[in-house]
């Protein structure tokens, strides 16, 4: 239902189909959204109320619509893409968690396509078969197996045969945006378990393989929500404020015997990760400040362009630092 020149209601079980270059992108959500779309610049976005299962979903003022949304709501459009650095990871082995799917999936290609042998790992085999598939890479060796455990990360640290130049620890899950009150044993420790203690034990194994060469690089997603209170439920939030502090402590402790220790924290992203509210509370409070304050949501290859640079020599005098790759909402 058209209700303005320019702006368009879609409500119920929509699917909006993102396409750029060769990939597609498939967004499912069951509430309603508002799709915005400017005919004279050509530029659309789709953006969600909180509620929804990606709260800010859509398509990115990053690249230009070909066509005016149809009924479908299909866009077409050209993506801006980060540049590959040709042999940069050459010679080098990284780890990168989480690489079934969005921002991990992204990162370990684009180490792959820069030279870099990588162990990736997930929880999902079918997801790391796909990428196996999508990369046809020598240099990809691939660990299915939850990273919270000790189990899977002593079988990831034993896939790099000892030699570890770098750490990407993508791996992570939402909470169900519940706030404190509403806050379950379950879901509280599963959300530490994933998004800090396995980043805990993944570092304290990999620091003894890099300390041989004298030389590595980690990187672990936080998330805009380890800068502020209004981007998550509680678990989470701390979690990535947790990501940010054991990434200061580390780097504080090896920077000096050169690993370096960083932290990149991501705004909205295009990708597969599960975002319901599960607390009617969390949702009237957050939605105000998710609608006005969020930039458009970025895809997994713009993060990747951070994370990347992190992972590489050309960060090679940063350490113990959060980047945002947010479209700016740091600033906000
Ligand atoms: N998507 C966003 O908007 C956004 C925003 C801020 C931060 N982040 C962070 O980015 C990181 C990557 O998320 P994404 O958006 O790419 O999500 P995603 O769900 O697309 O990918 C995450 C991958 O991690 C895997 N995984 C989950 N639990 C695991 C476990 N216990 N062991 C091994 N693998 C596991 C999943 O199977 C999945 O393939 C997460 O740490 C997330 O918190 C995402």
């Amino acid at each position: 239902m058209f209700i303005g020149p320019s702006t368009l209601v879609i409500c119920v079980d929509i699917t909006c189909v993102e396409r750029y270059g060769p990939r597609v992108n498939h967004i499912h959500s069951d509430v309603c959204f508002t799709a915005r779309y400017d005919r004279p610049t050509g530029l659309g976005r789709v953006e969600g109320p909180a509620g929804n299962l990606n709260w800010s979903t859509g398509c990115s003022r990053q690249y230009k619509c070909e066509q005016a949304m149809s009924d479908d709501h299909e866009i077409e459009g050209e993506m801006l893409e980060p540049s590959i650095v040709a042999g940069r990871f050459e010679g080098r082995t990284v780890v990168v968690t989480g690489a079934g799917s969005g921002i991990g999936r992204a990162t370990a290609i684009r180490v792959l396509e820069e030279g870099g042998r990588v162990v990736a790992t997930d929880i999902v085999q079918e997801r790391l078969d796909q990428l196996g598939s999508d990369s046809n890479n020598d240099k990809l060796v691939t660990v299915a197996g939850d990273v919270s455990t000790s189990d899977t990360v002593d079988q990831v640290i034993g896939a790099t045969n000892g030699s570890l130049d770098a750490l990407a620890n993508v791996a992570g899950i939402m909470d169900g945006f519940l706030p404190t009150a509403e806050l379950d044993d379950a879901t509280w420790e599963r959300v530490m378990g994933v998004n800090v203690t396995a980043i805990m034990r993944l570092m304290r194994a990999a620091i003894p393989l890099m300390q041989r060469s004298g030389a590595g690089s980690i990187v672990s997603v936080a998330s805009e929500a380890g800068l502020r209170g209004s981007a998550a439920g509680t678990a989470y939030t701390t979690s990535k404020h947790a990501v940010i502090g054991f990434t200061k402590s580390t780097a504080f402790f090896y920077t000096p015997t050169g690993i370096r220790c960083n932290a990149m924290a991501p705004g909205g992203v295009a990708t597969n990760i599960e975002a319901p509210f599960r607390s009617q509370f969390a949702a009237e409070r957050i939605a105000p400040f998710l609608q006005v304050n969020v930039p458009p949501v970025a895809t997994p290859e713009q993060l990747t362009a951070a994370i990347t640079w992190l992972l590489s020599d050309d960060s090679l005098n940063v350490s113990g630092t959060v980047l945002a790759s947010d479209g700016g909402w740091v600033a906000i």
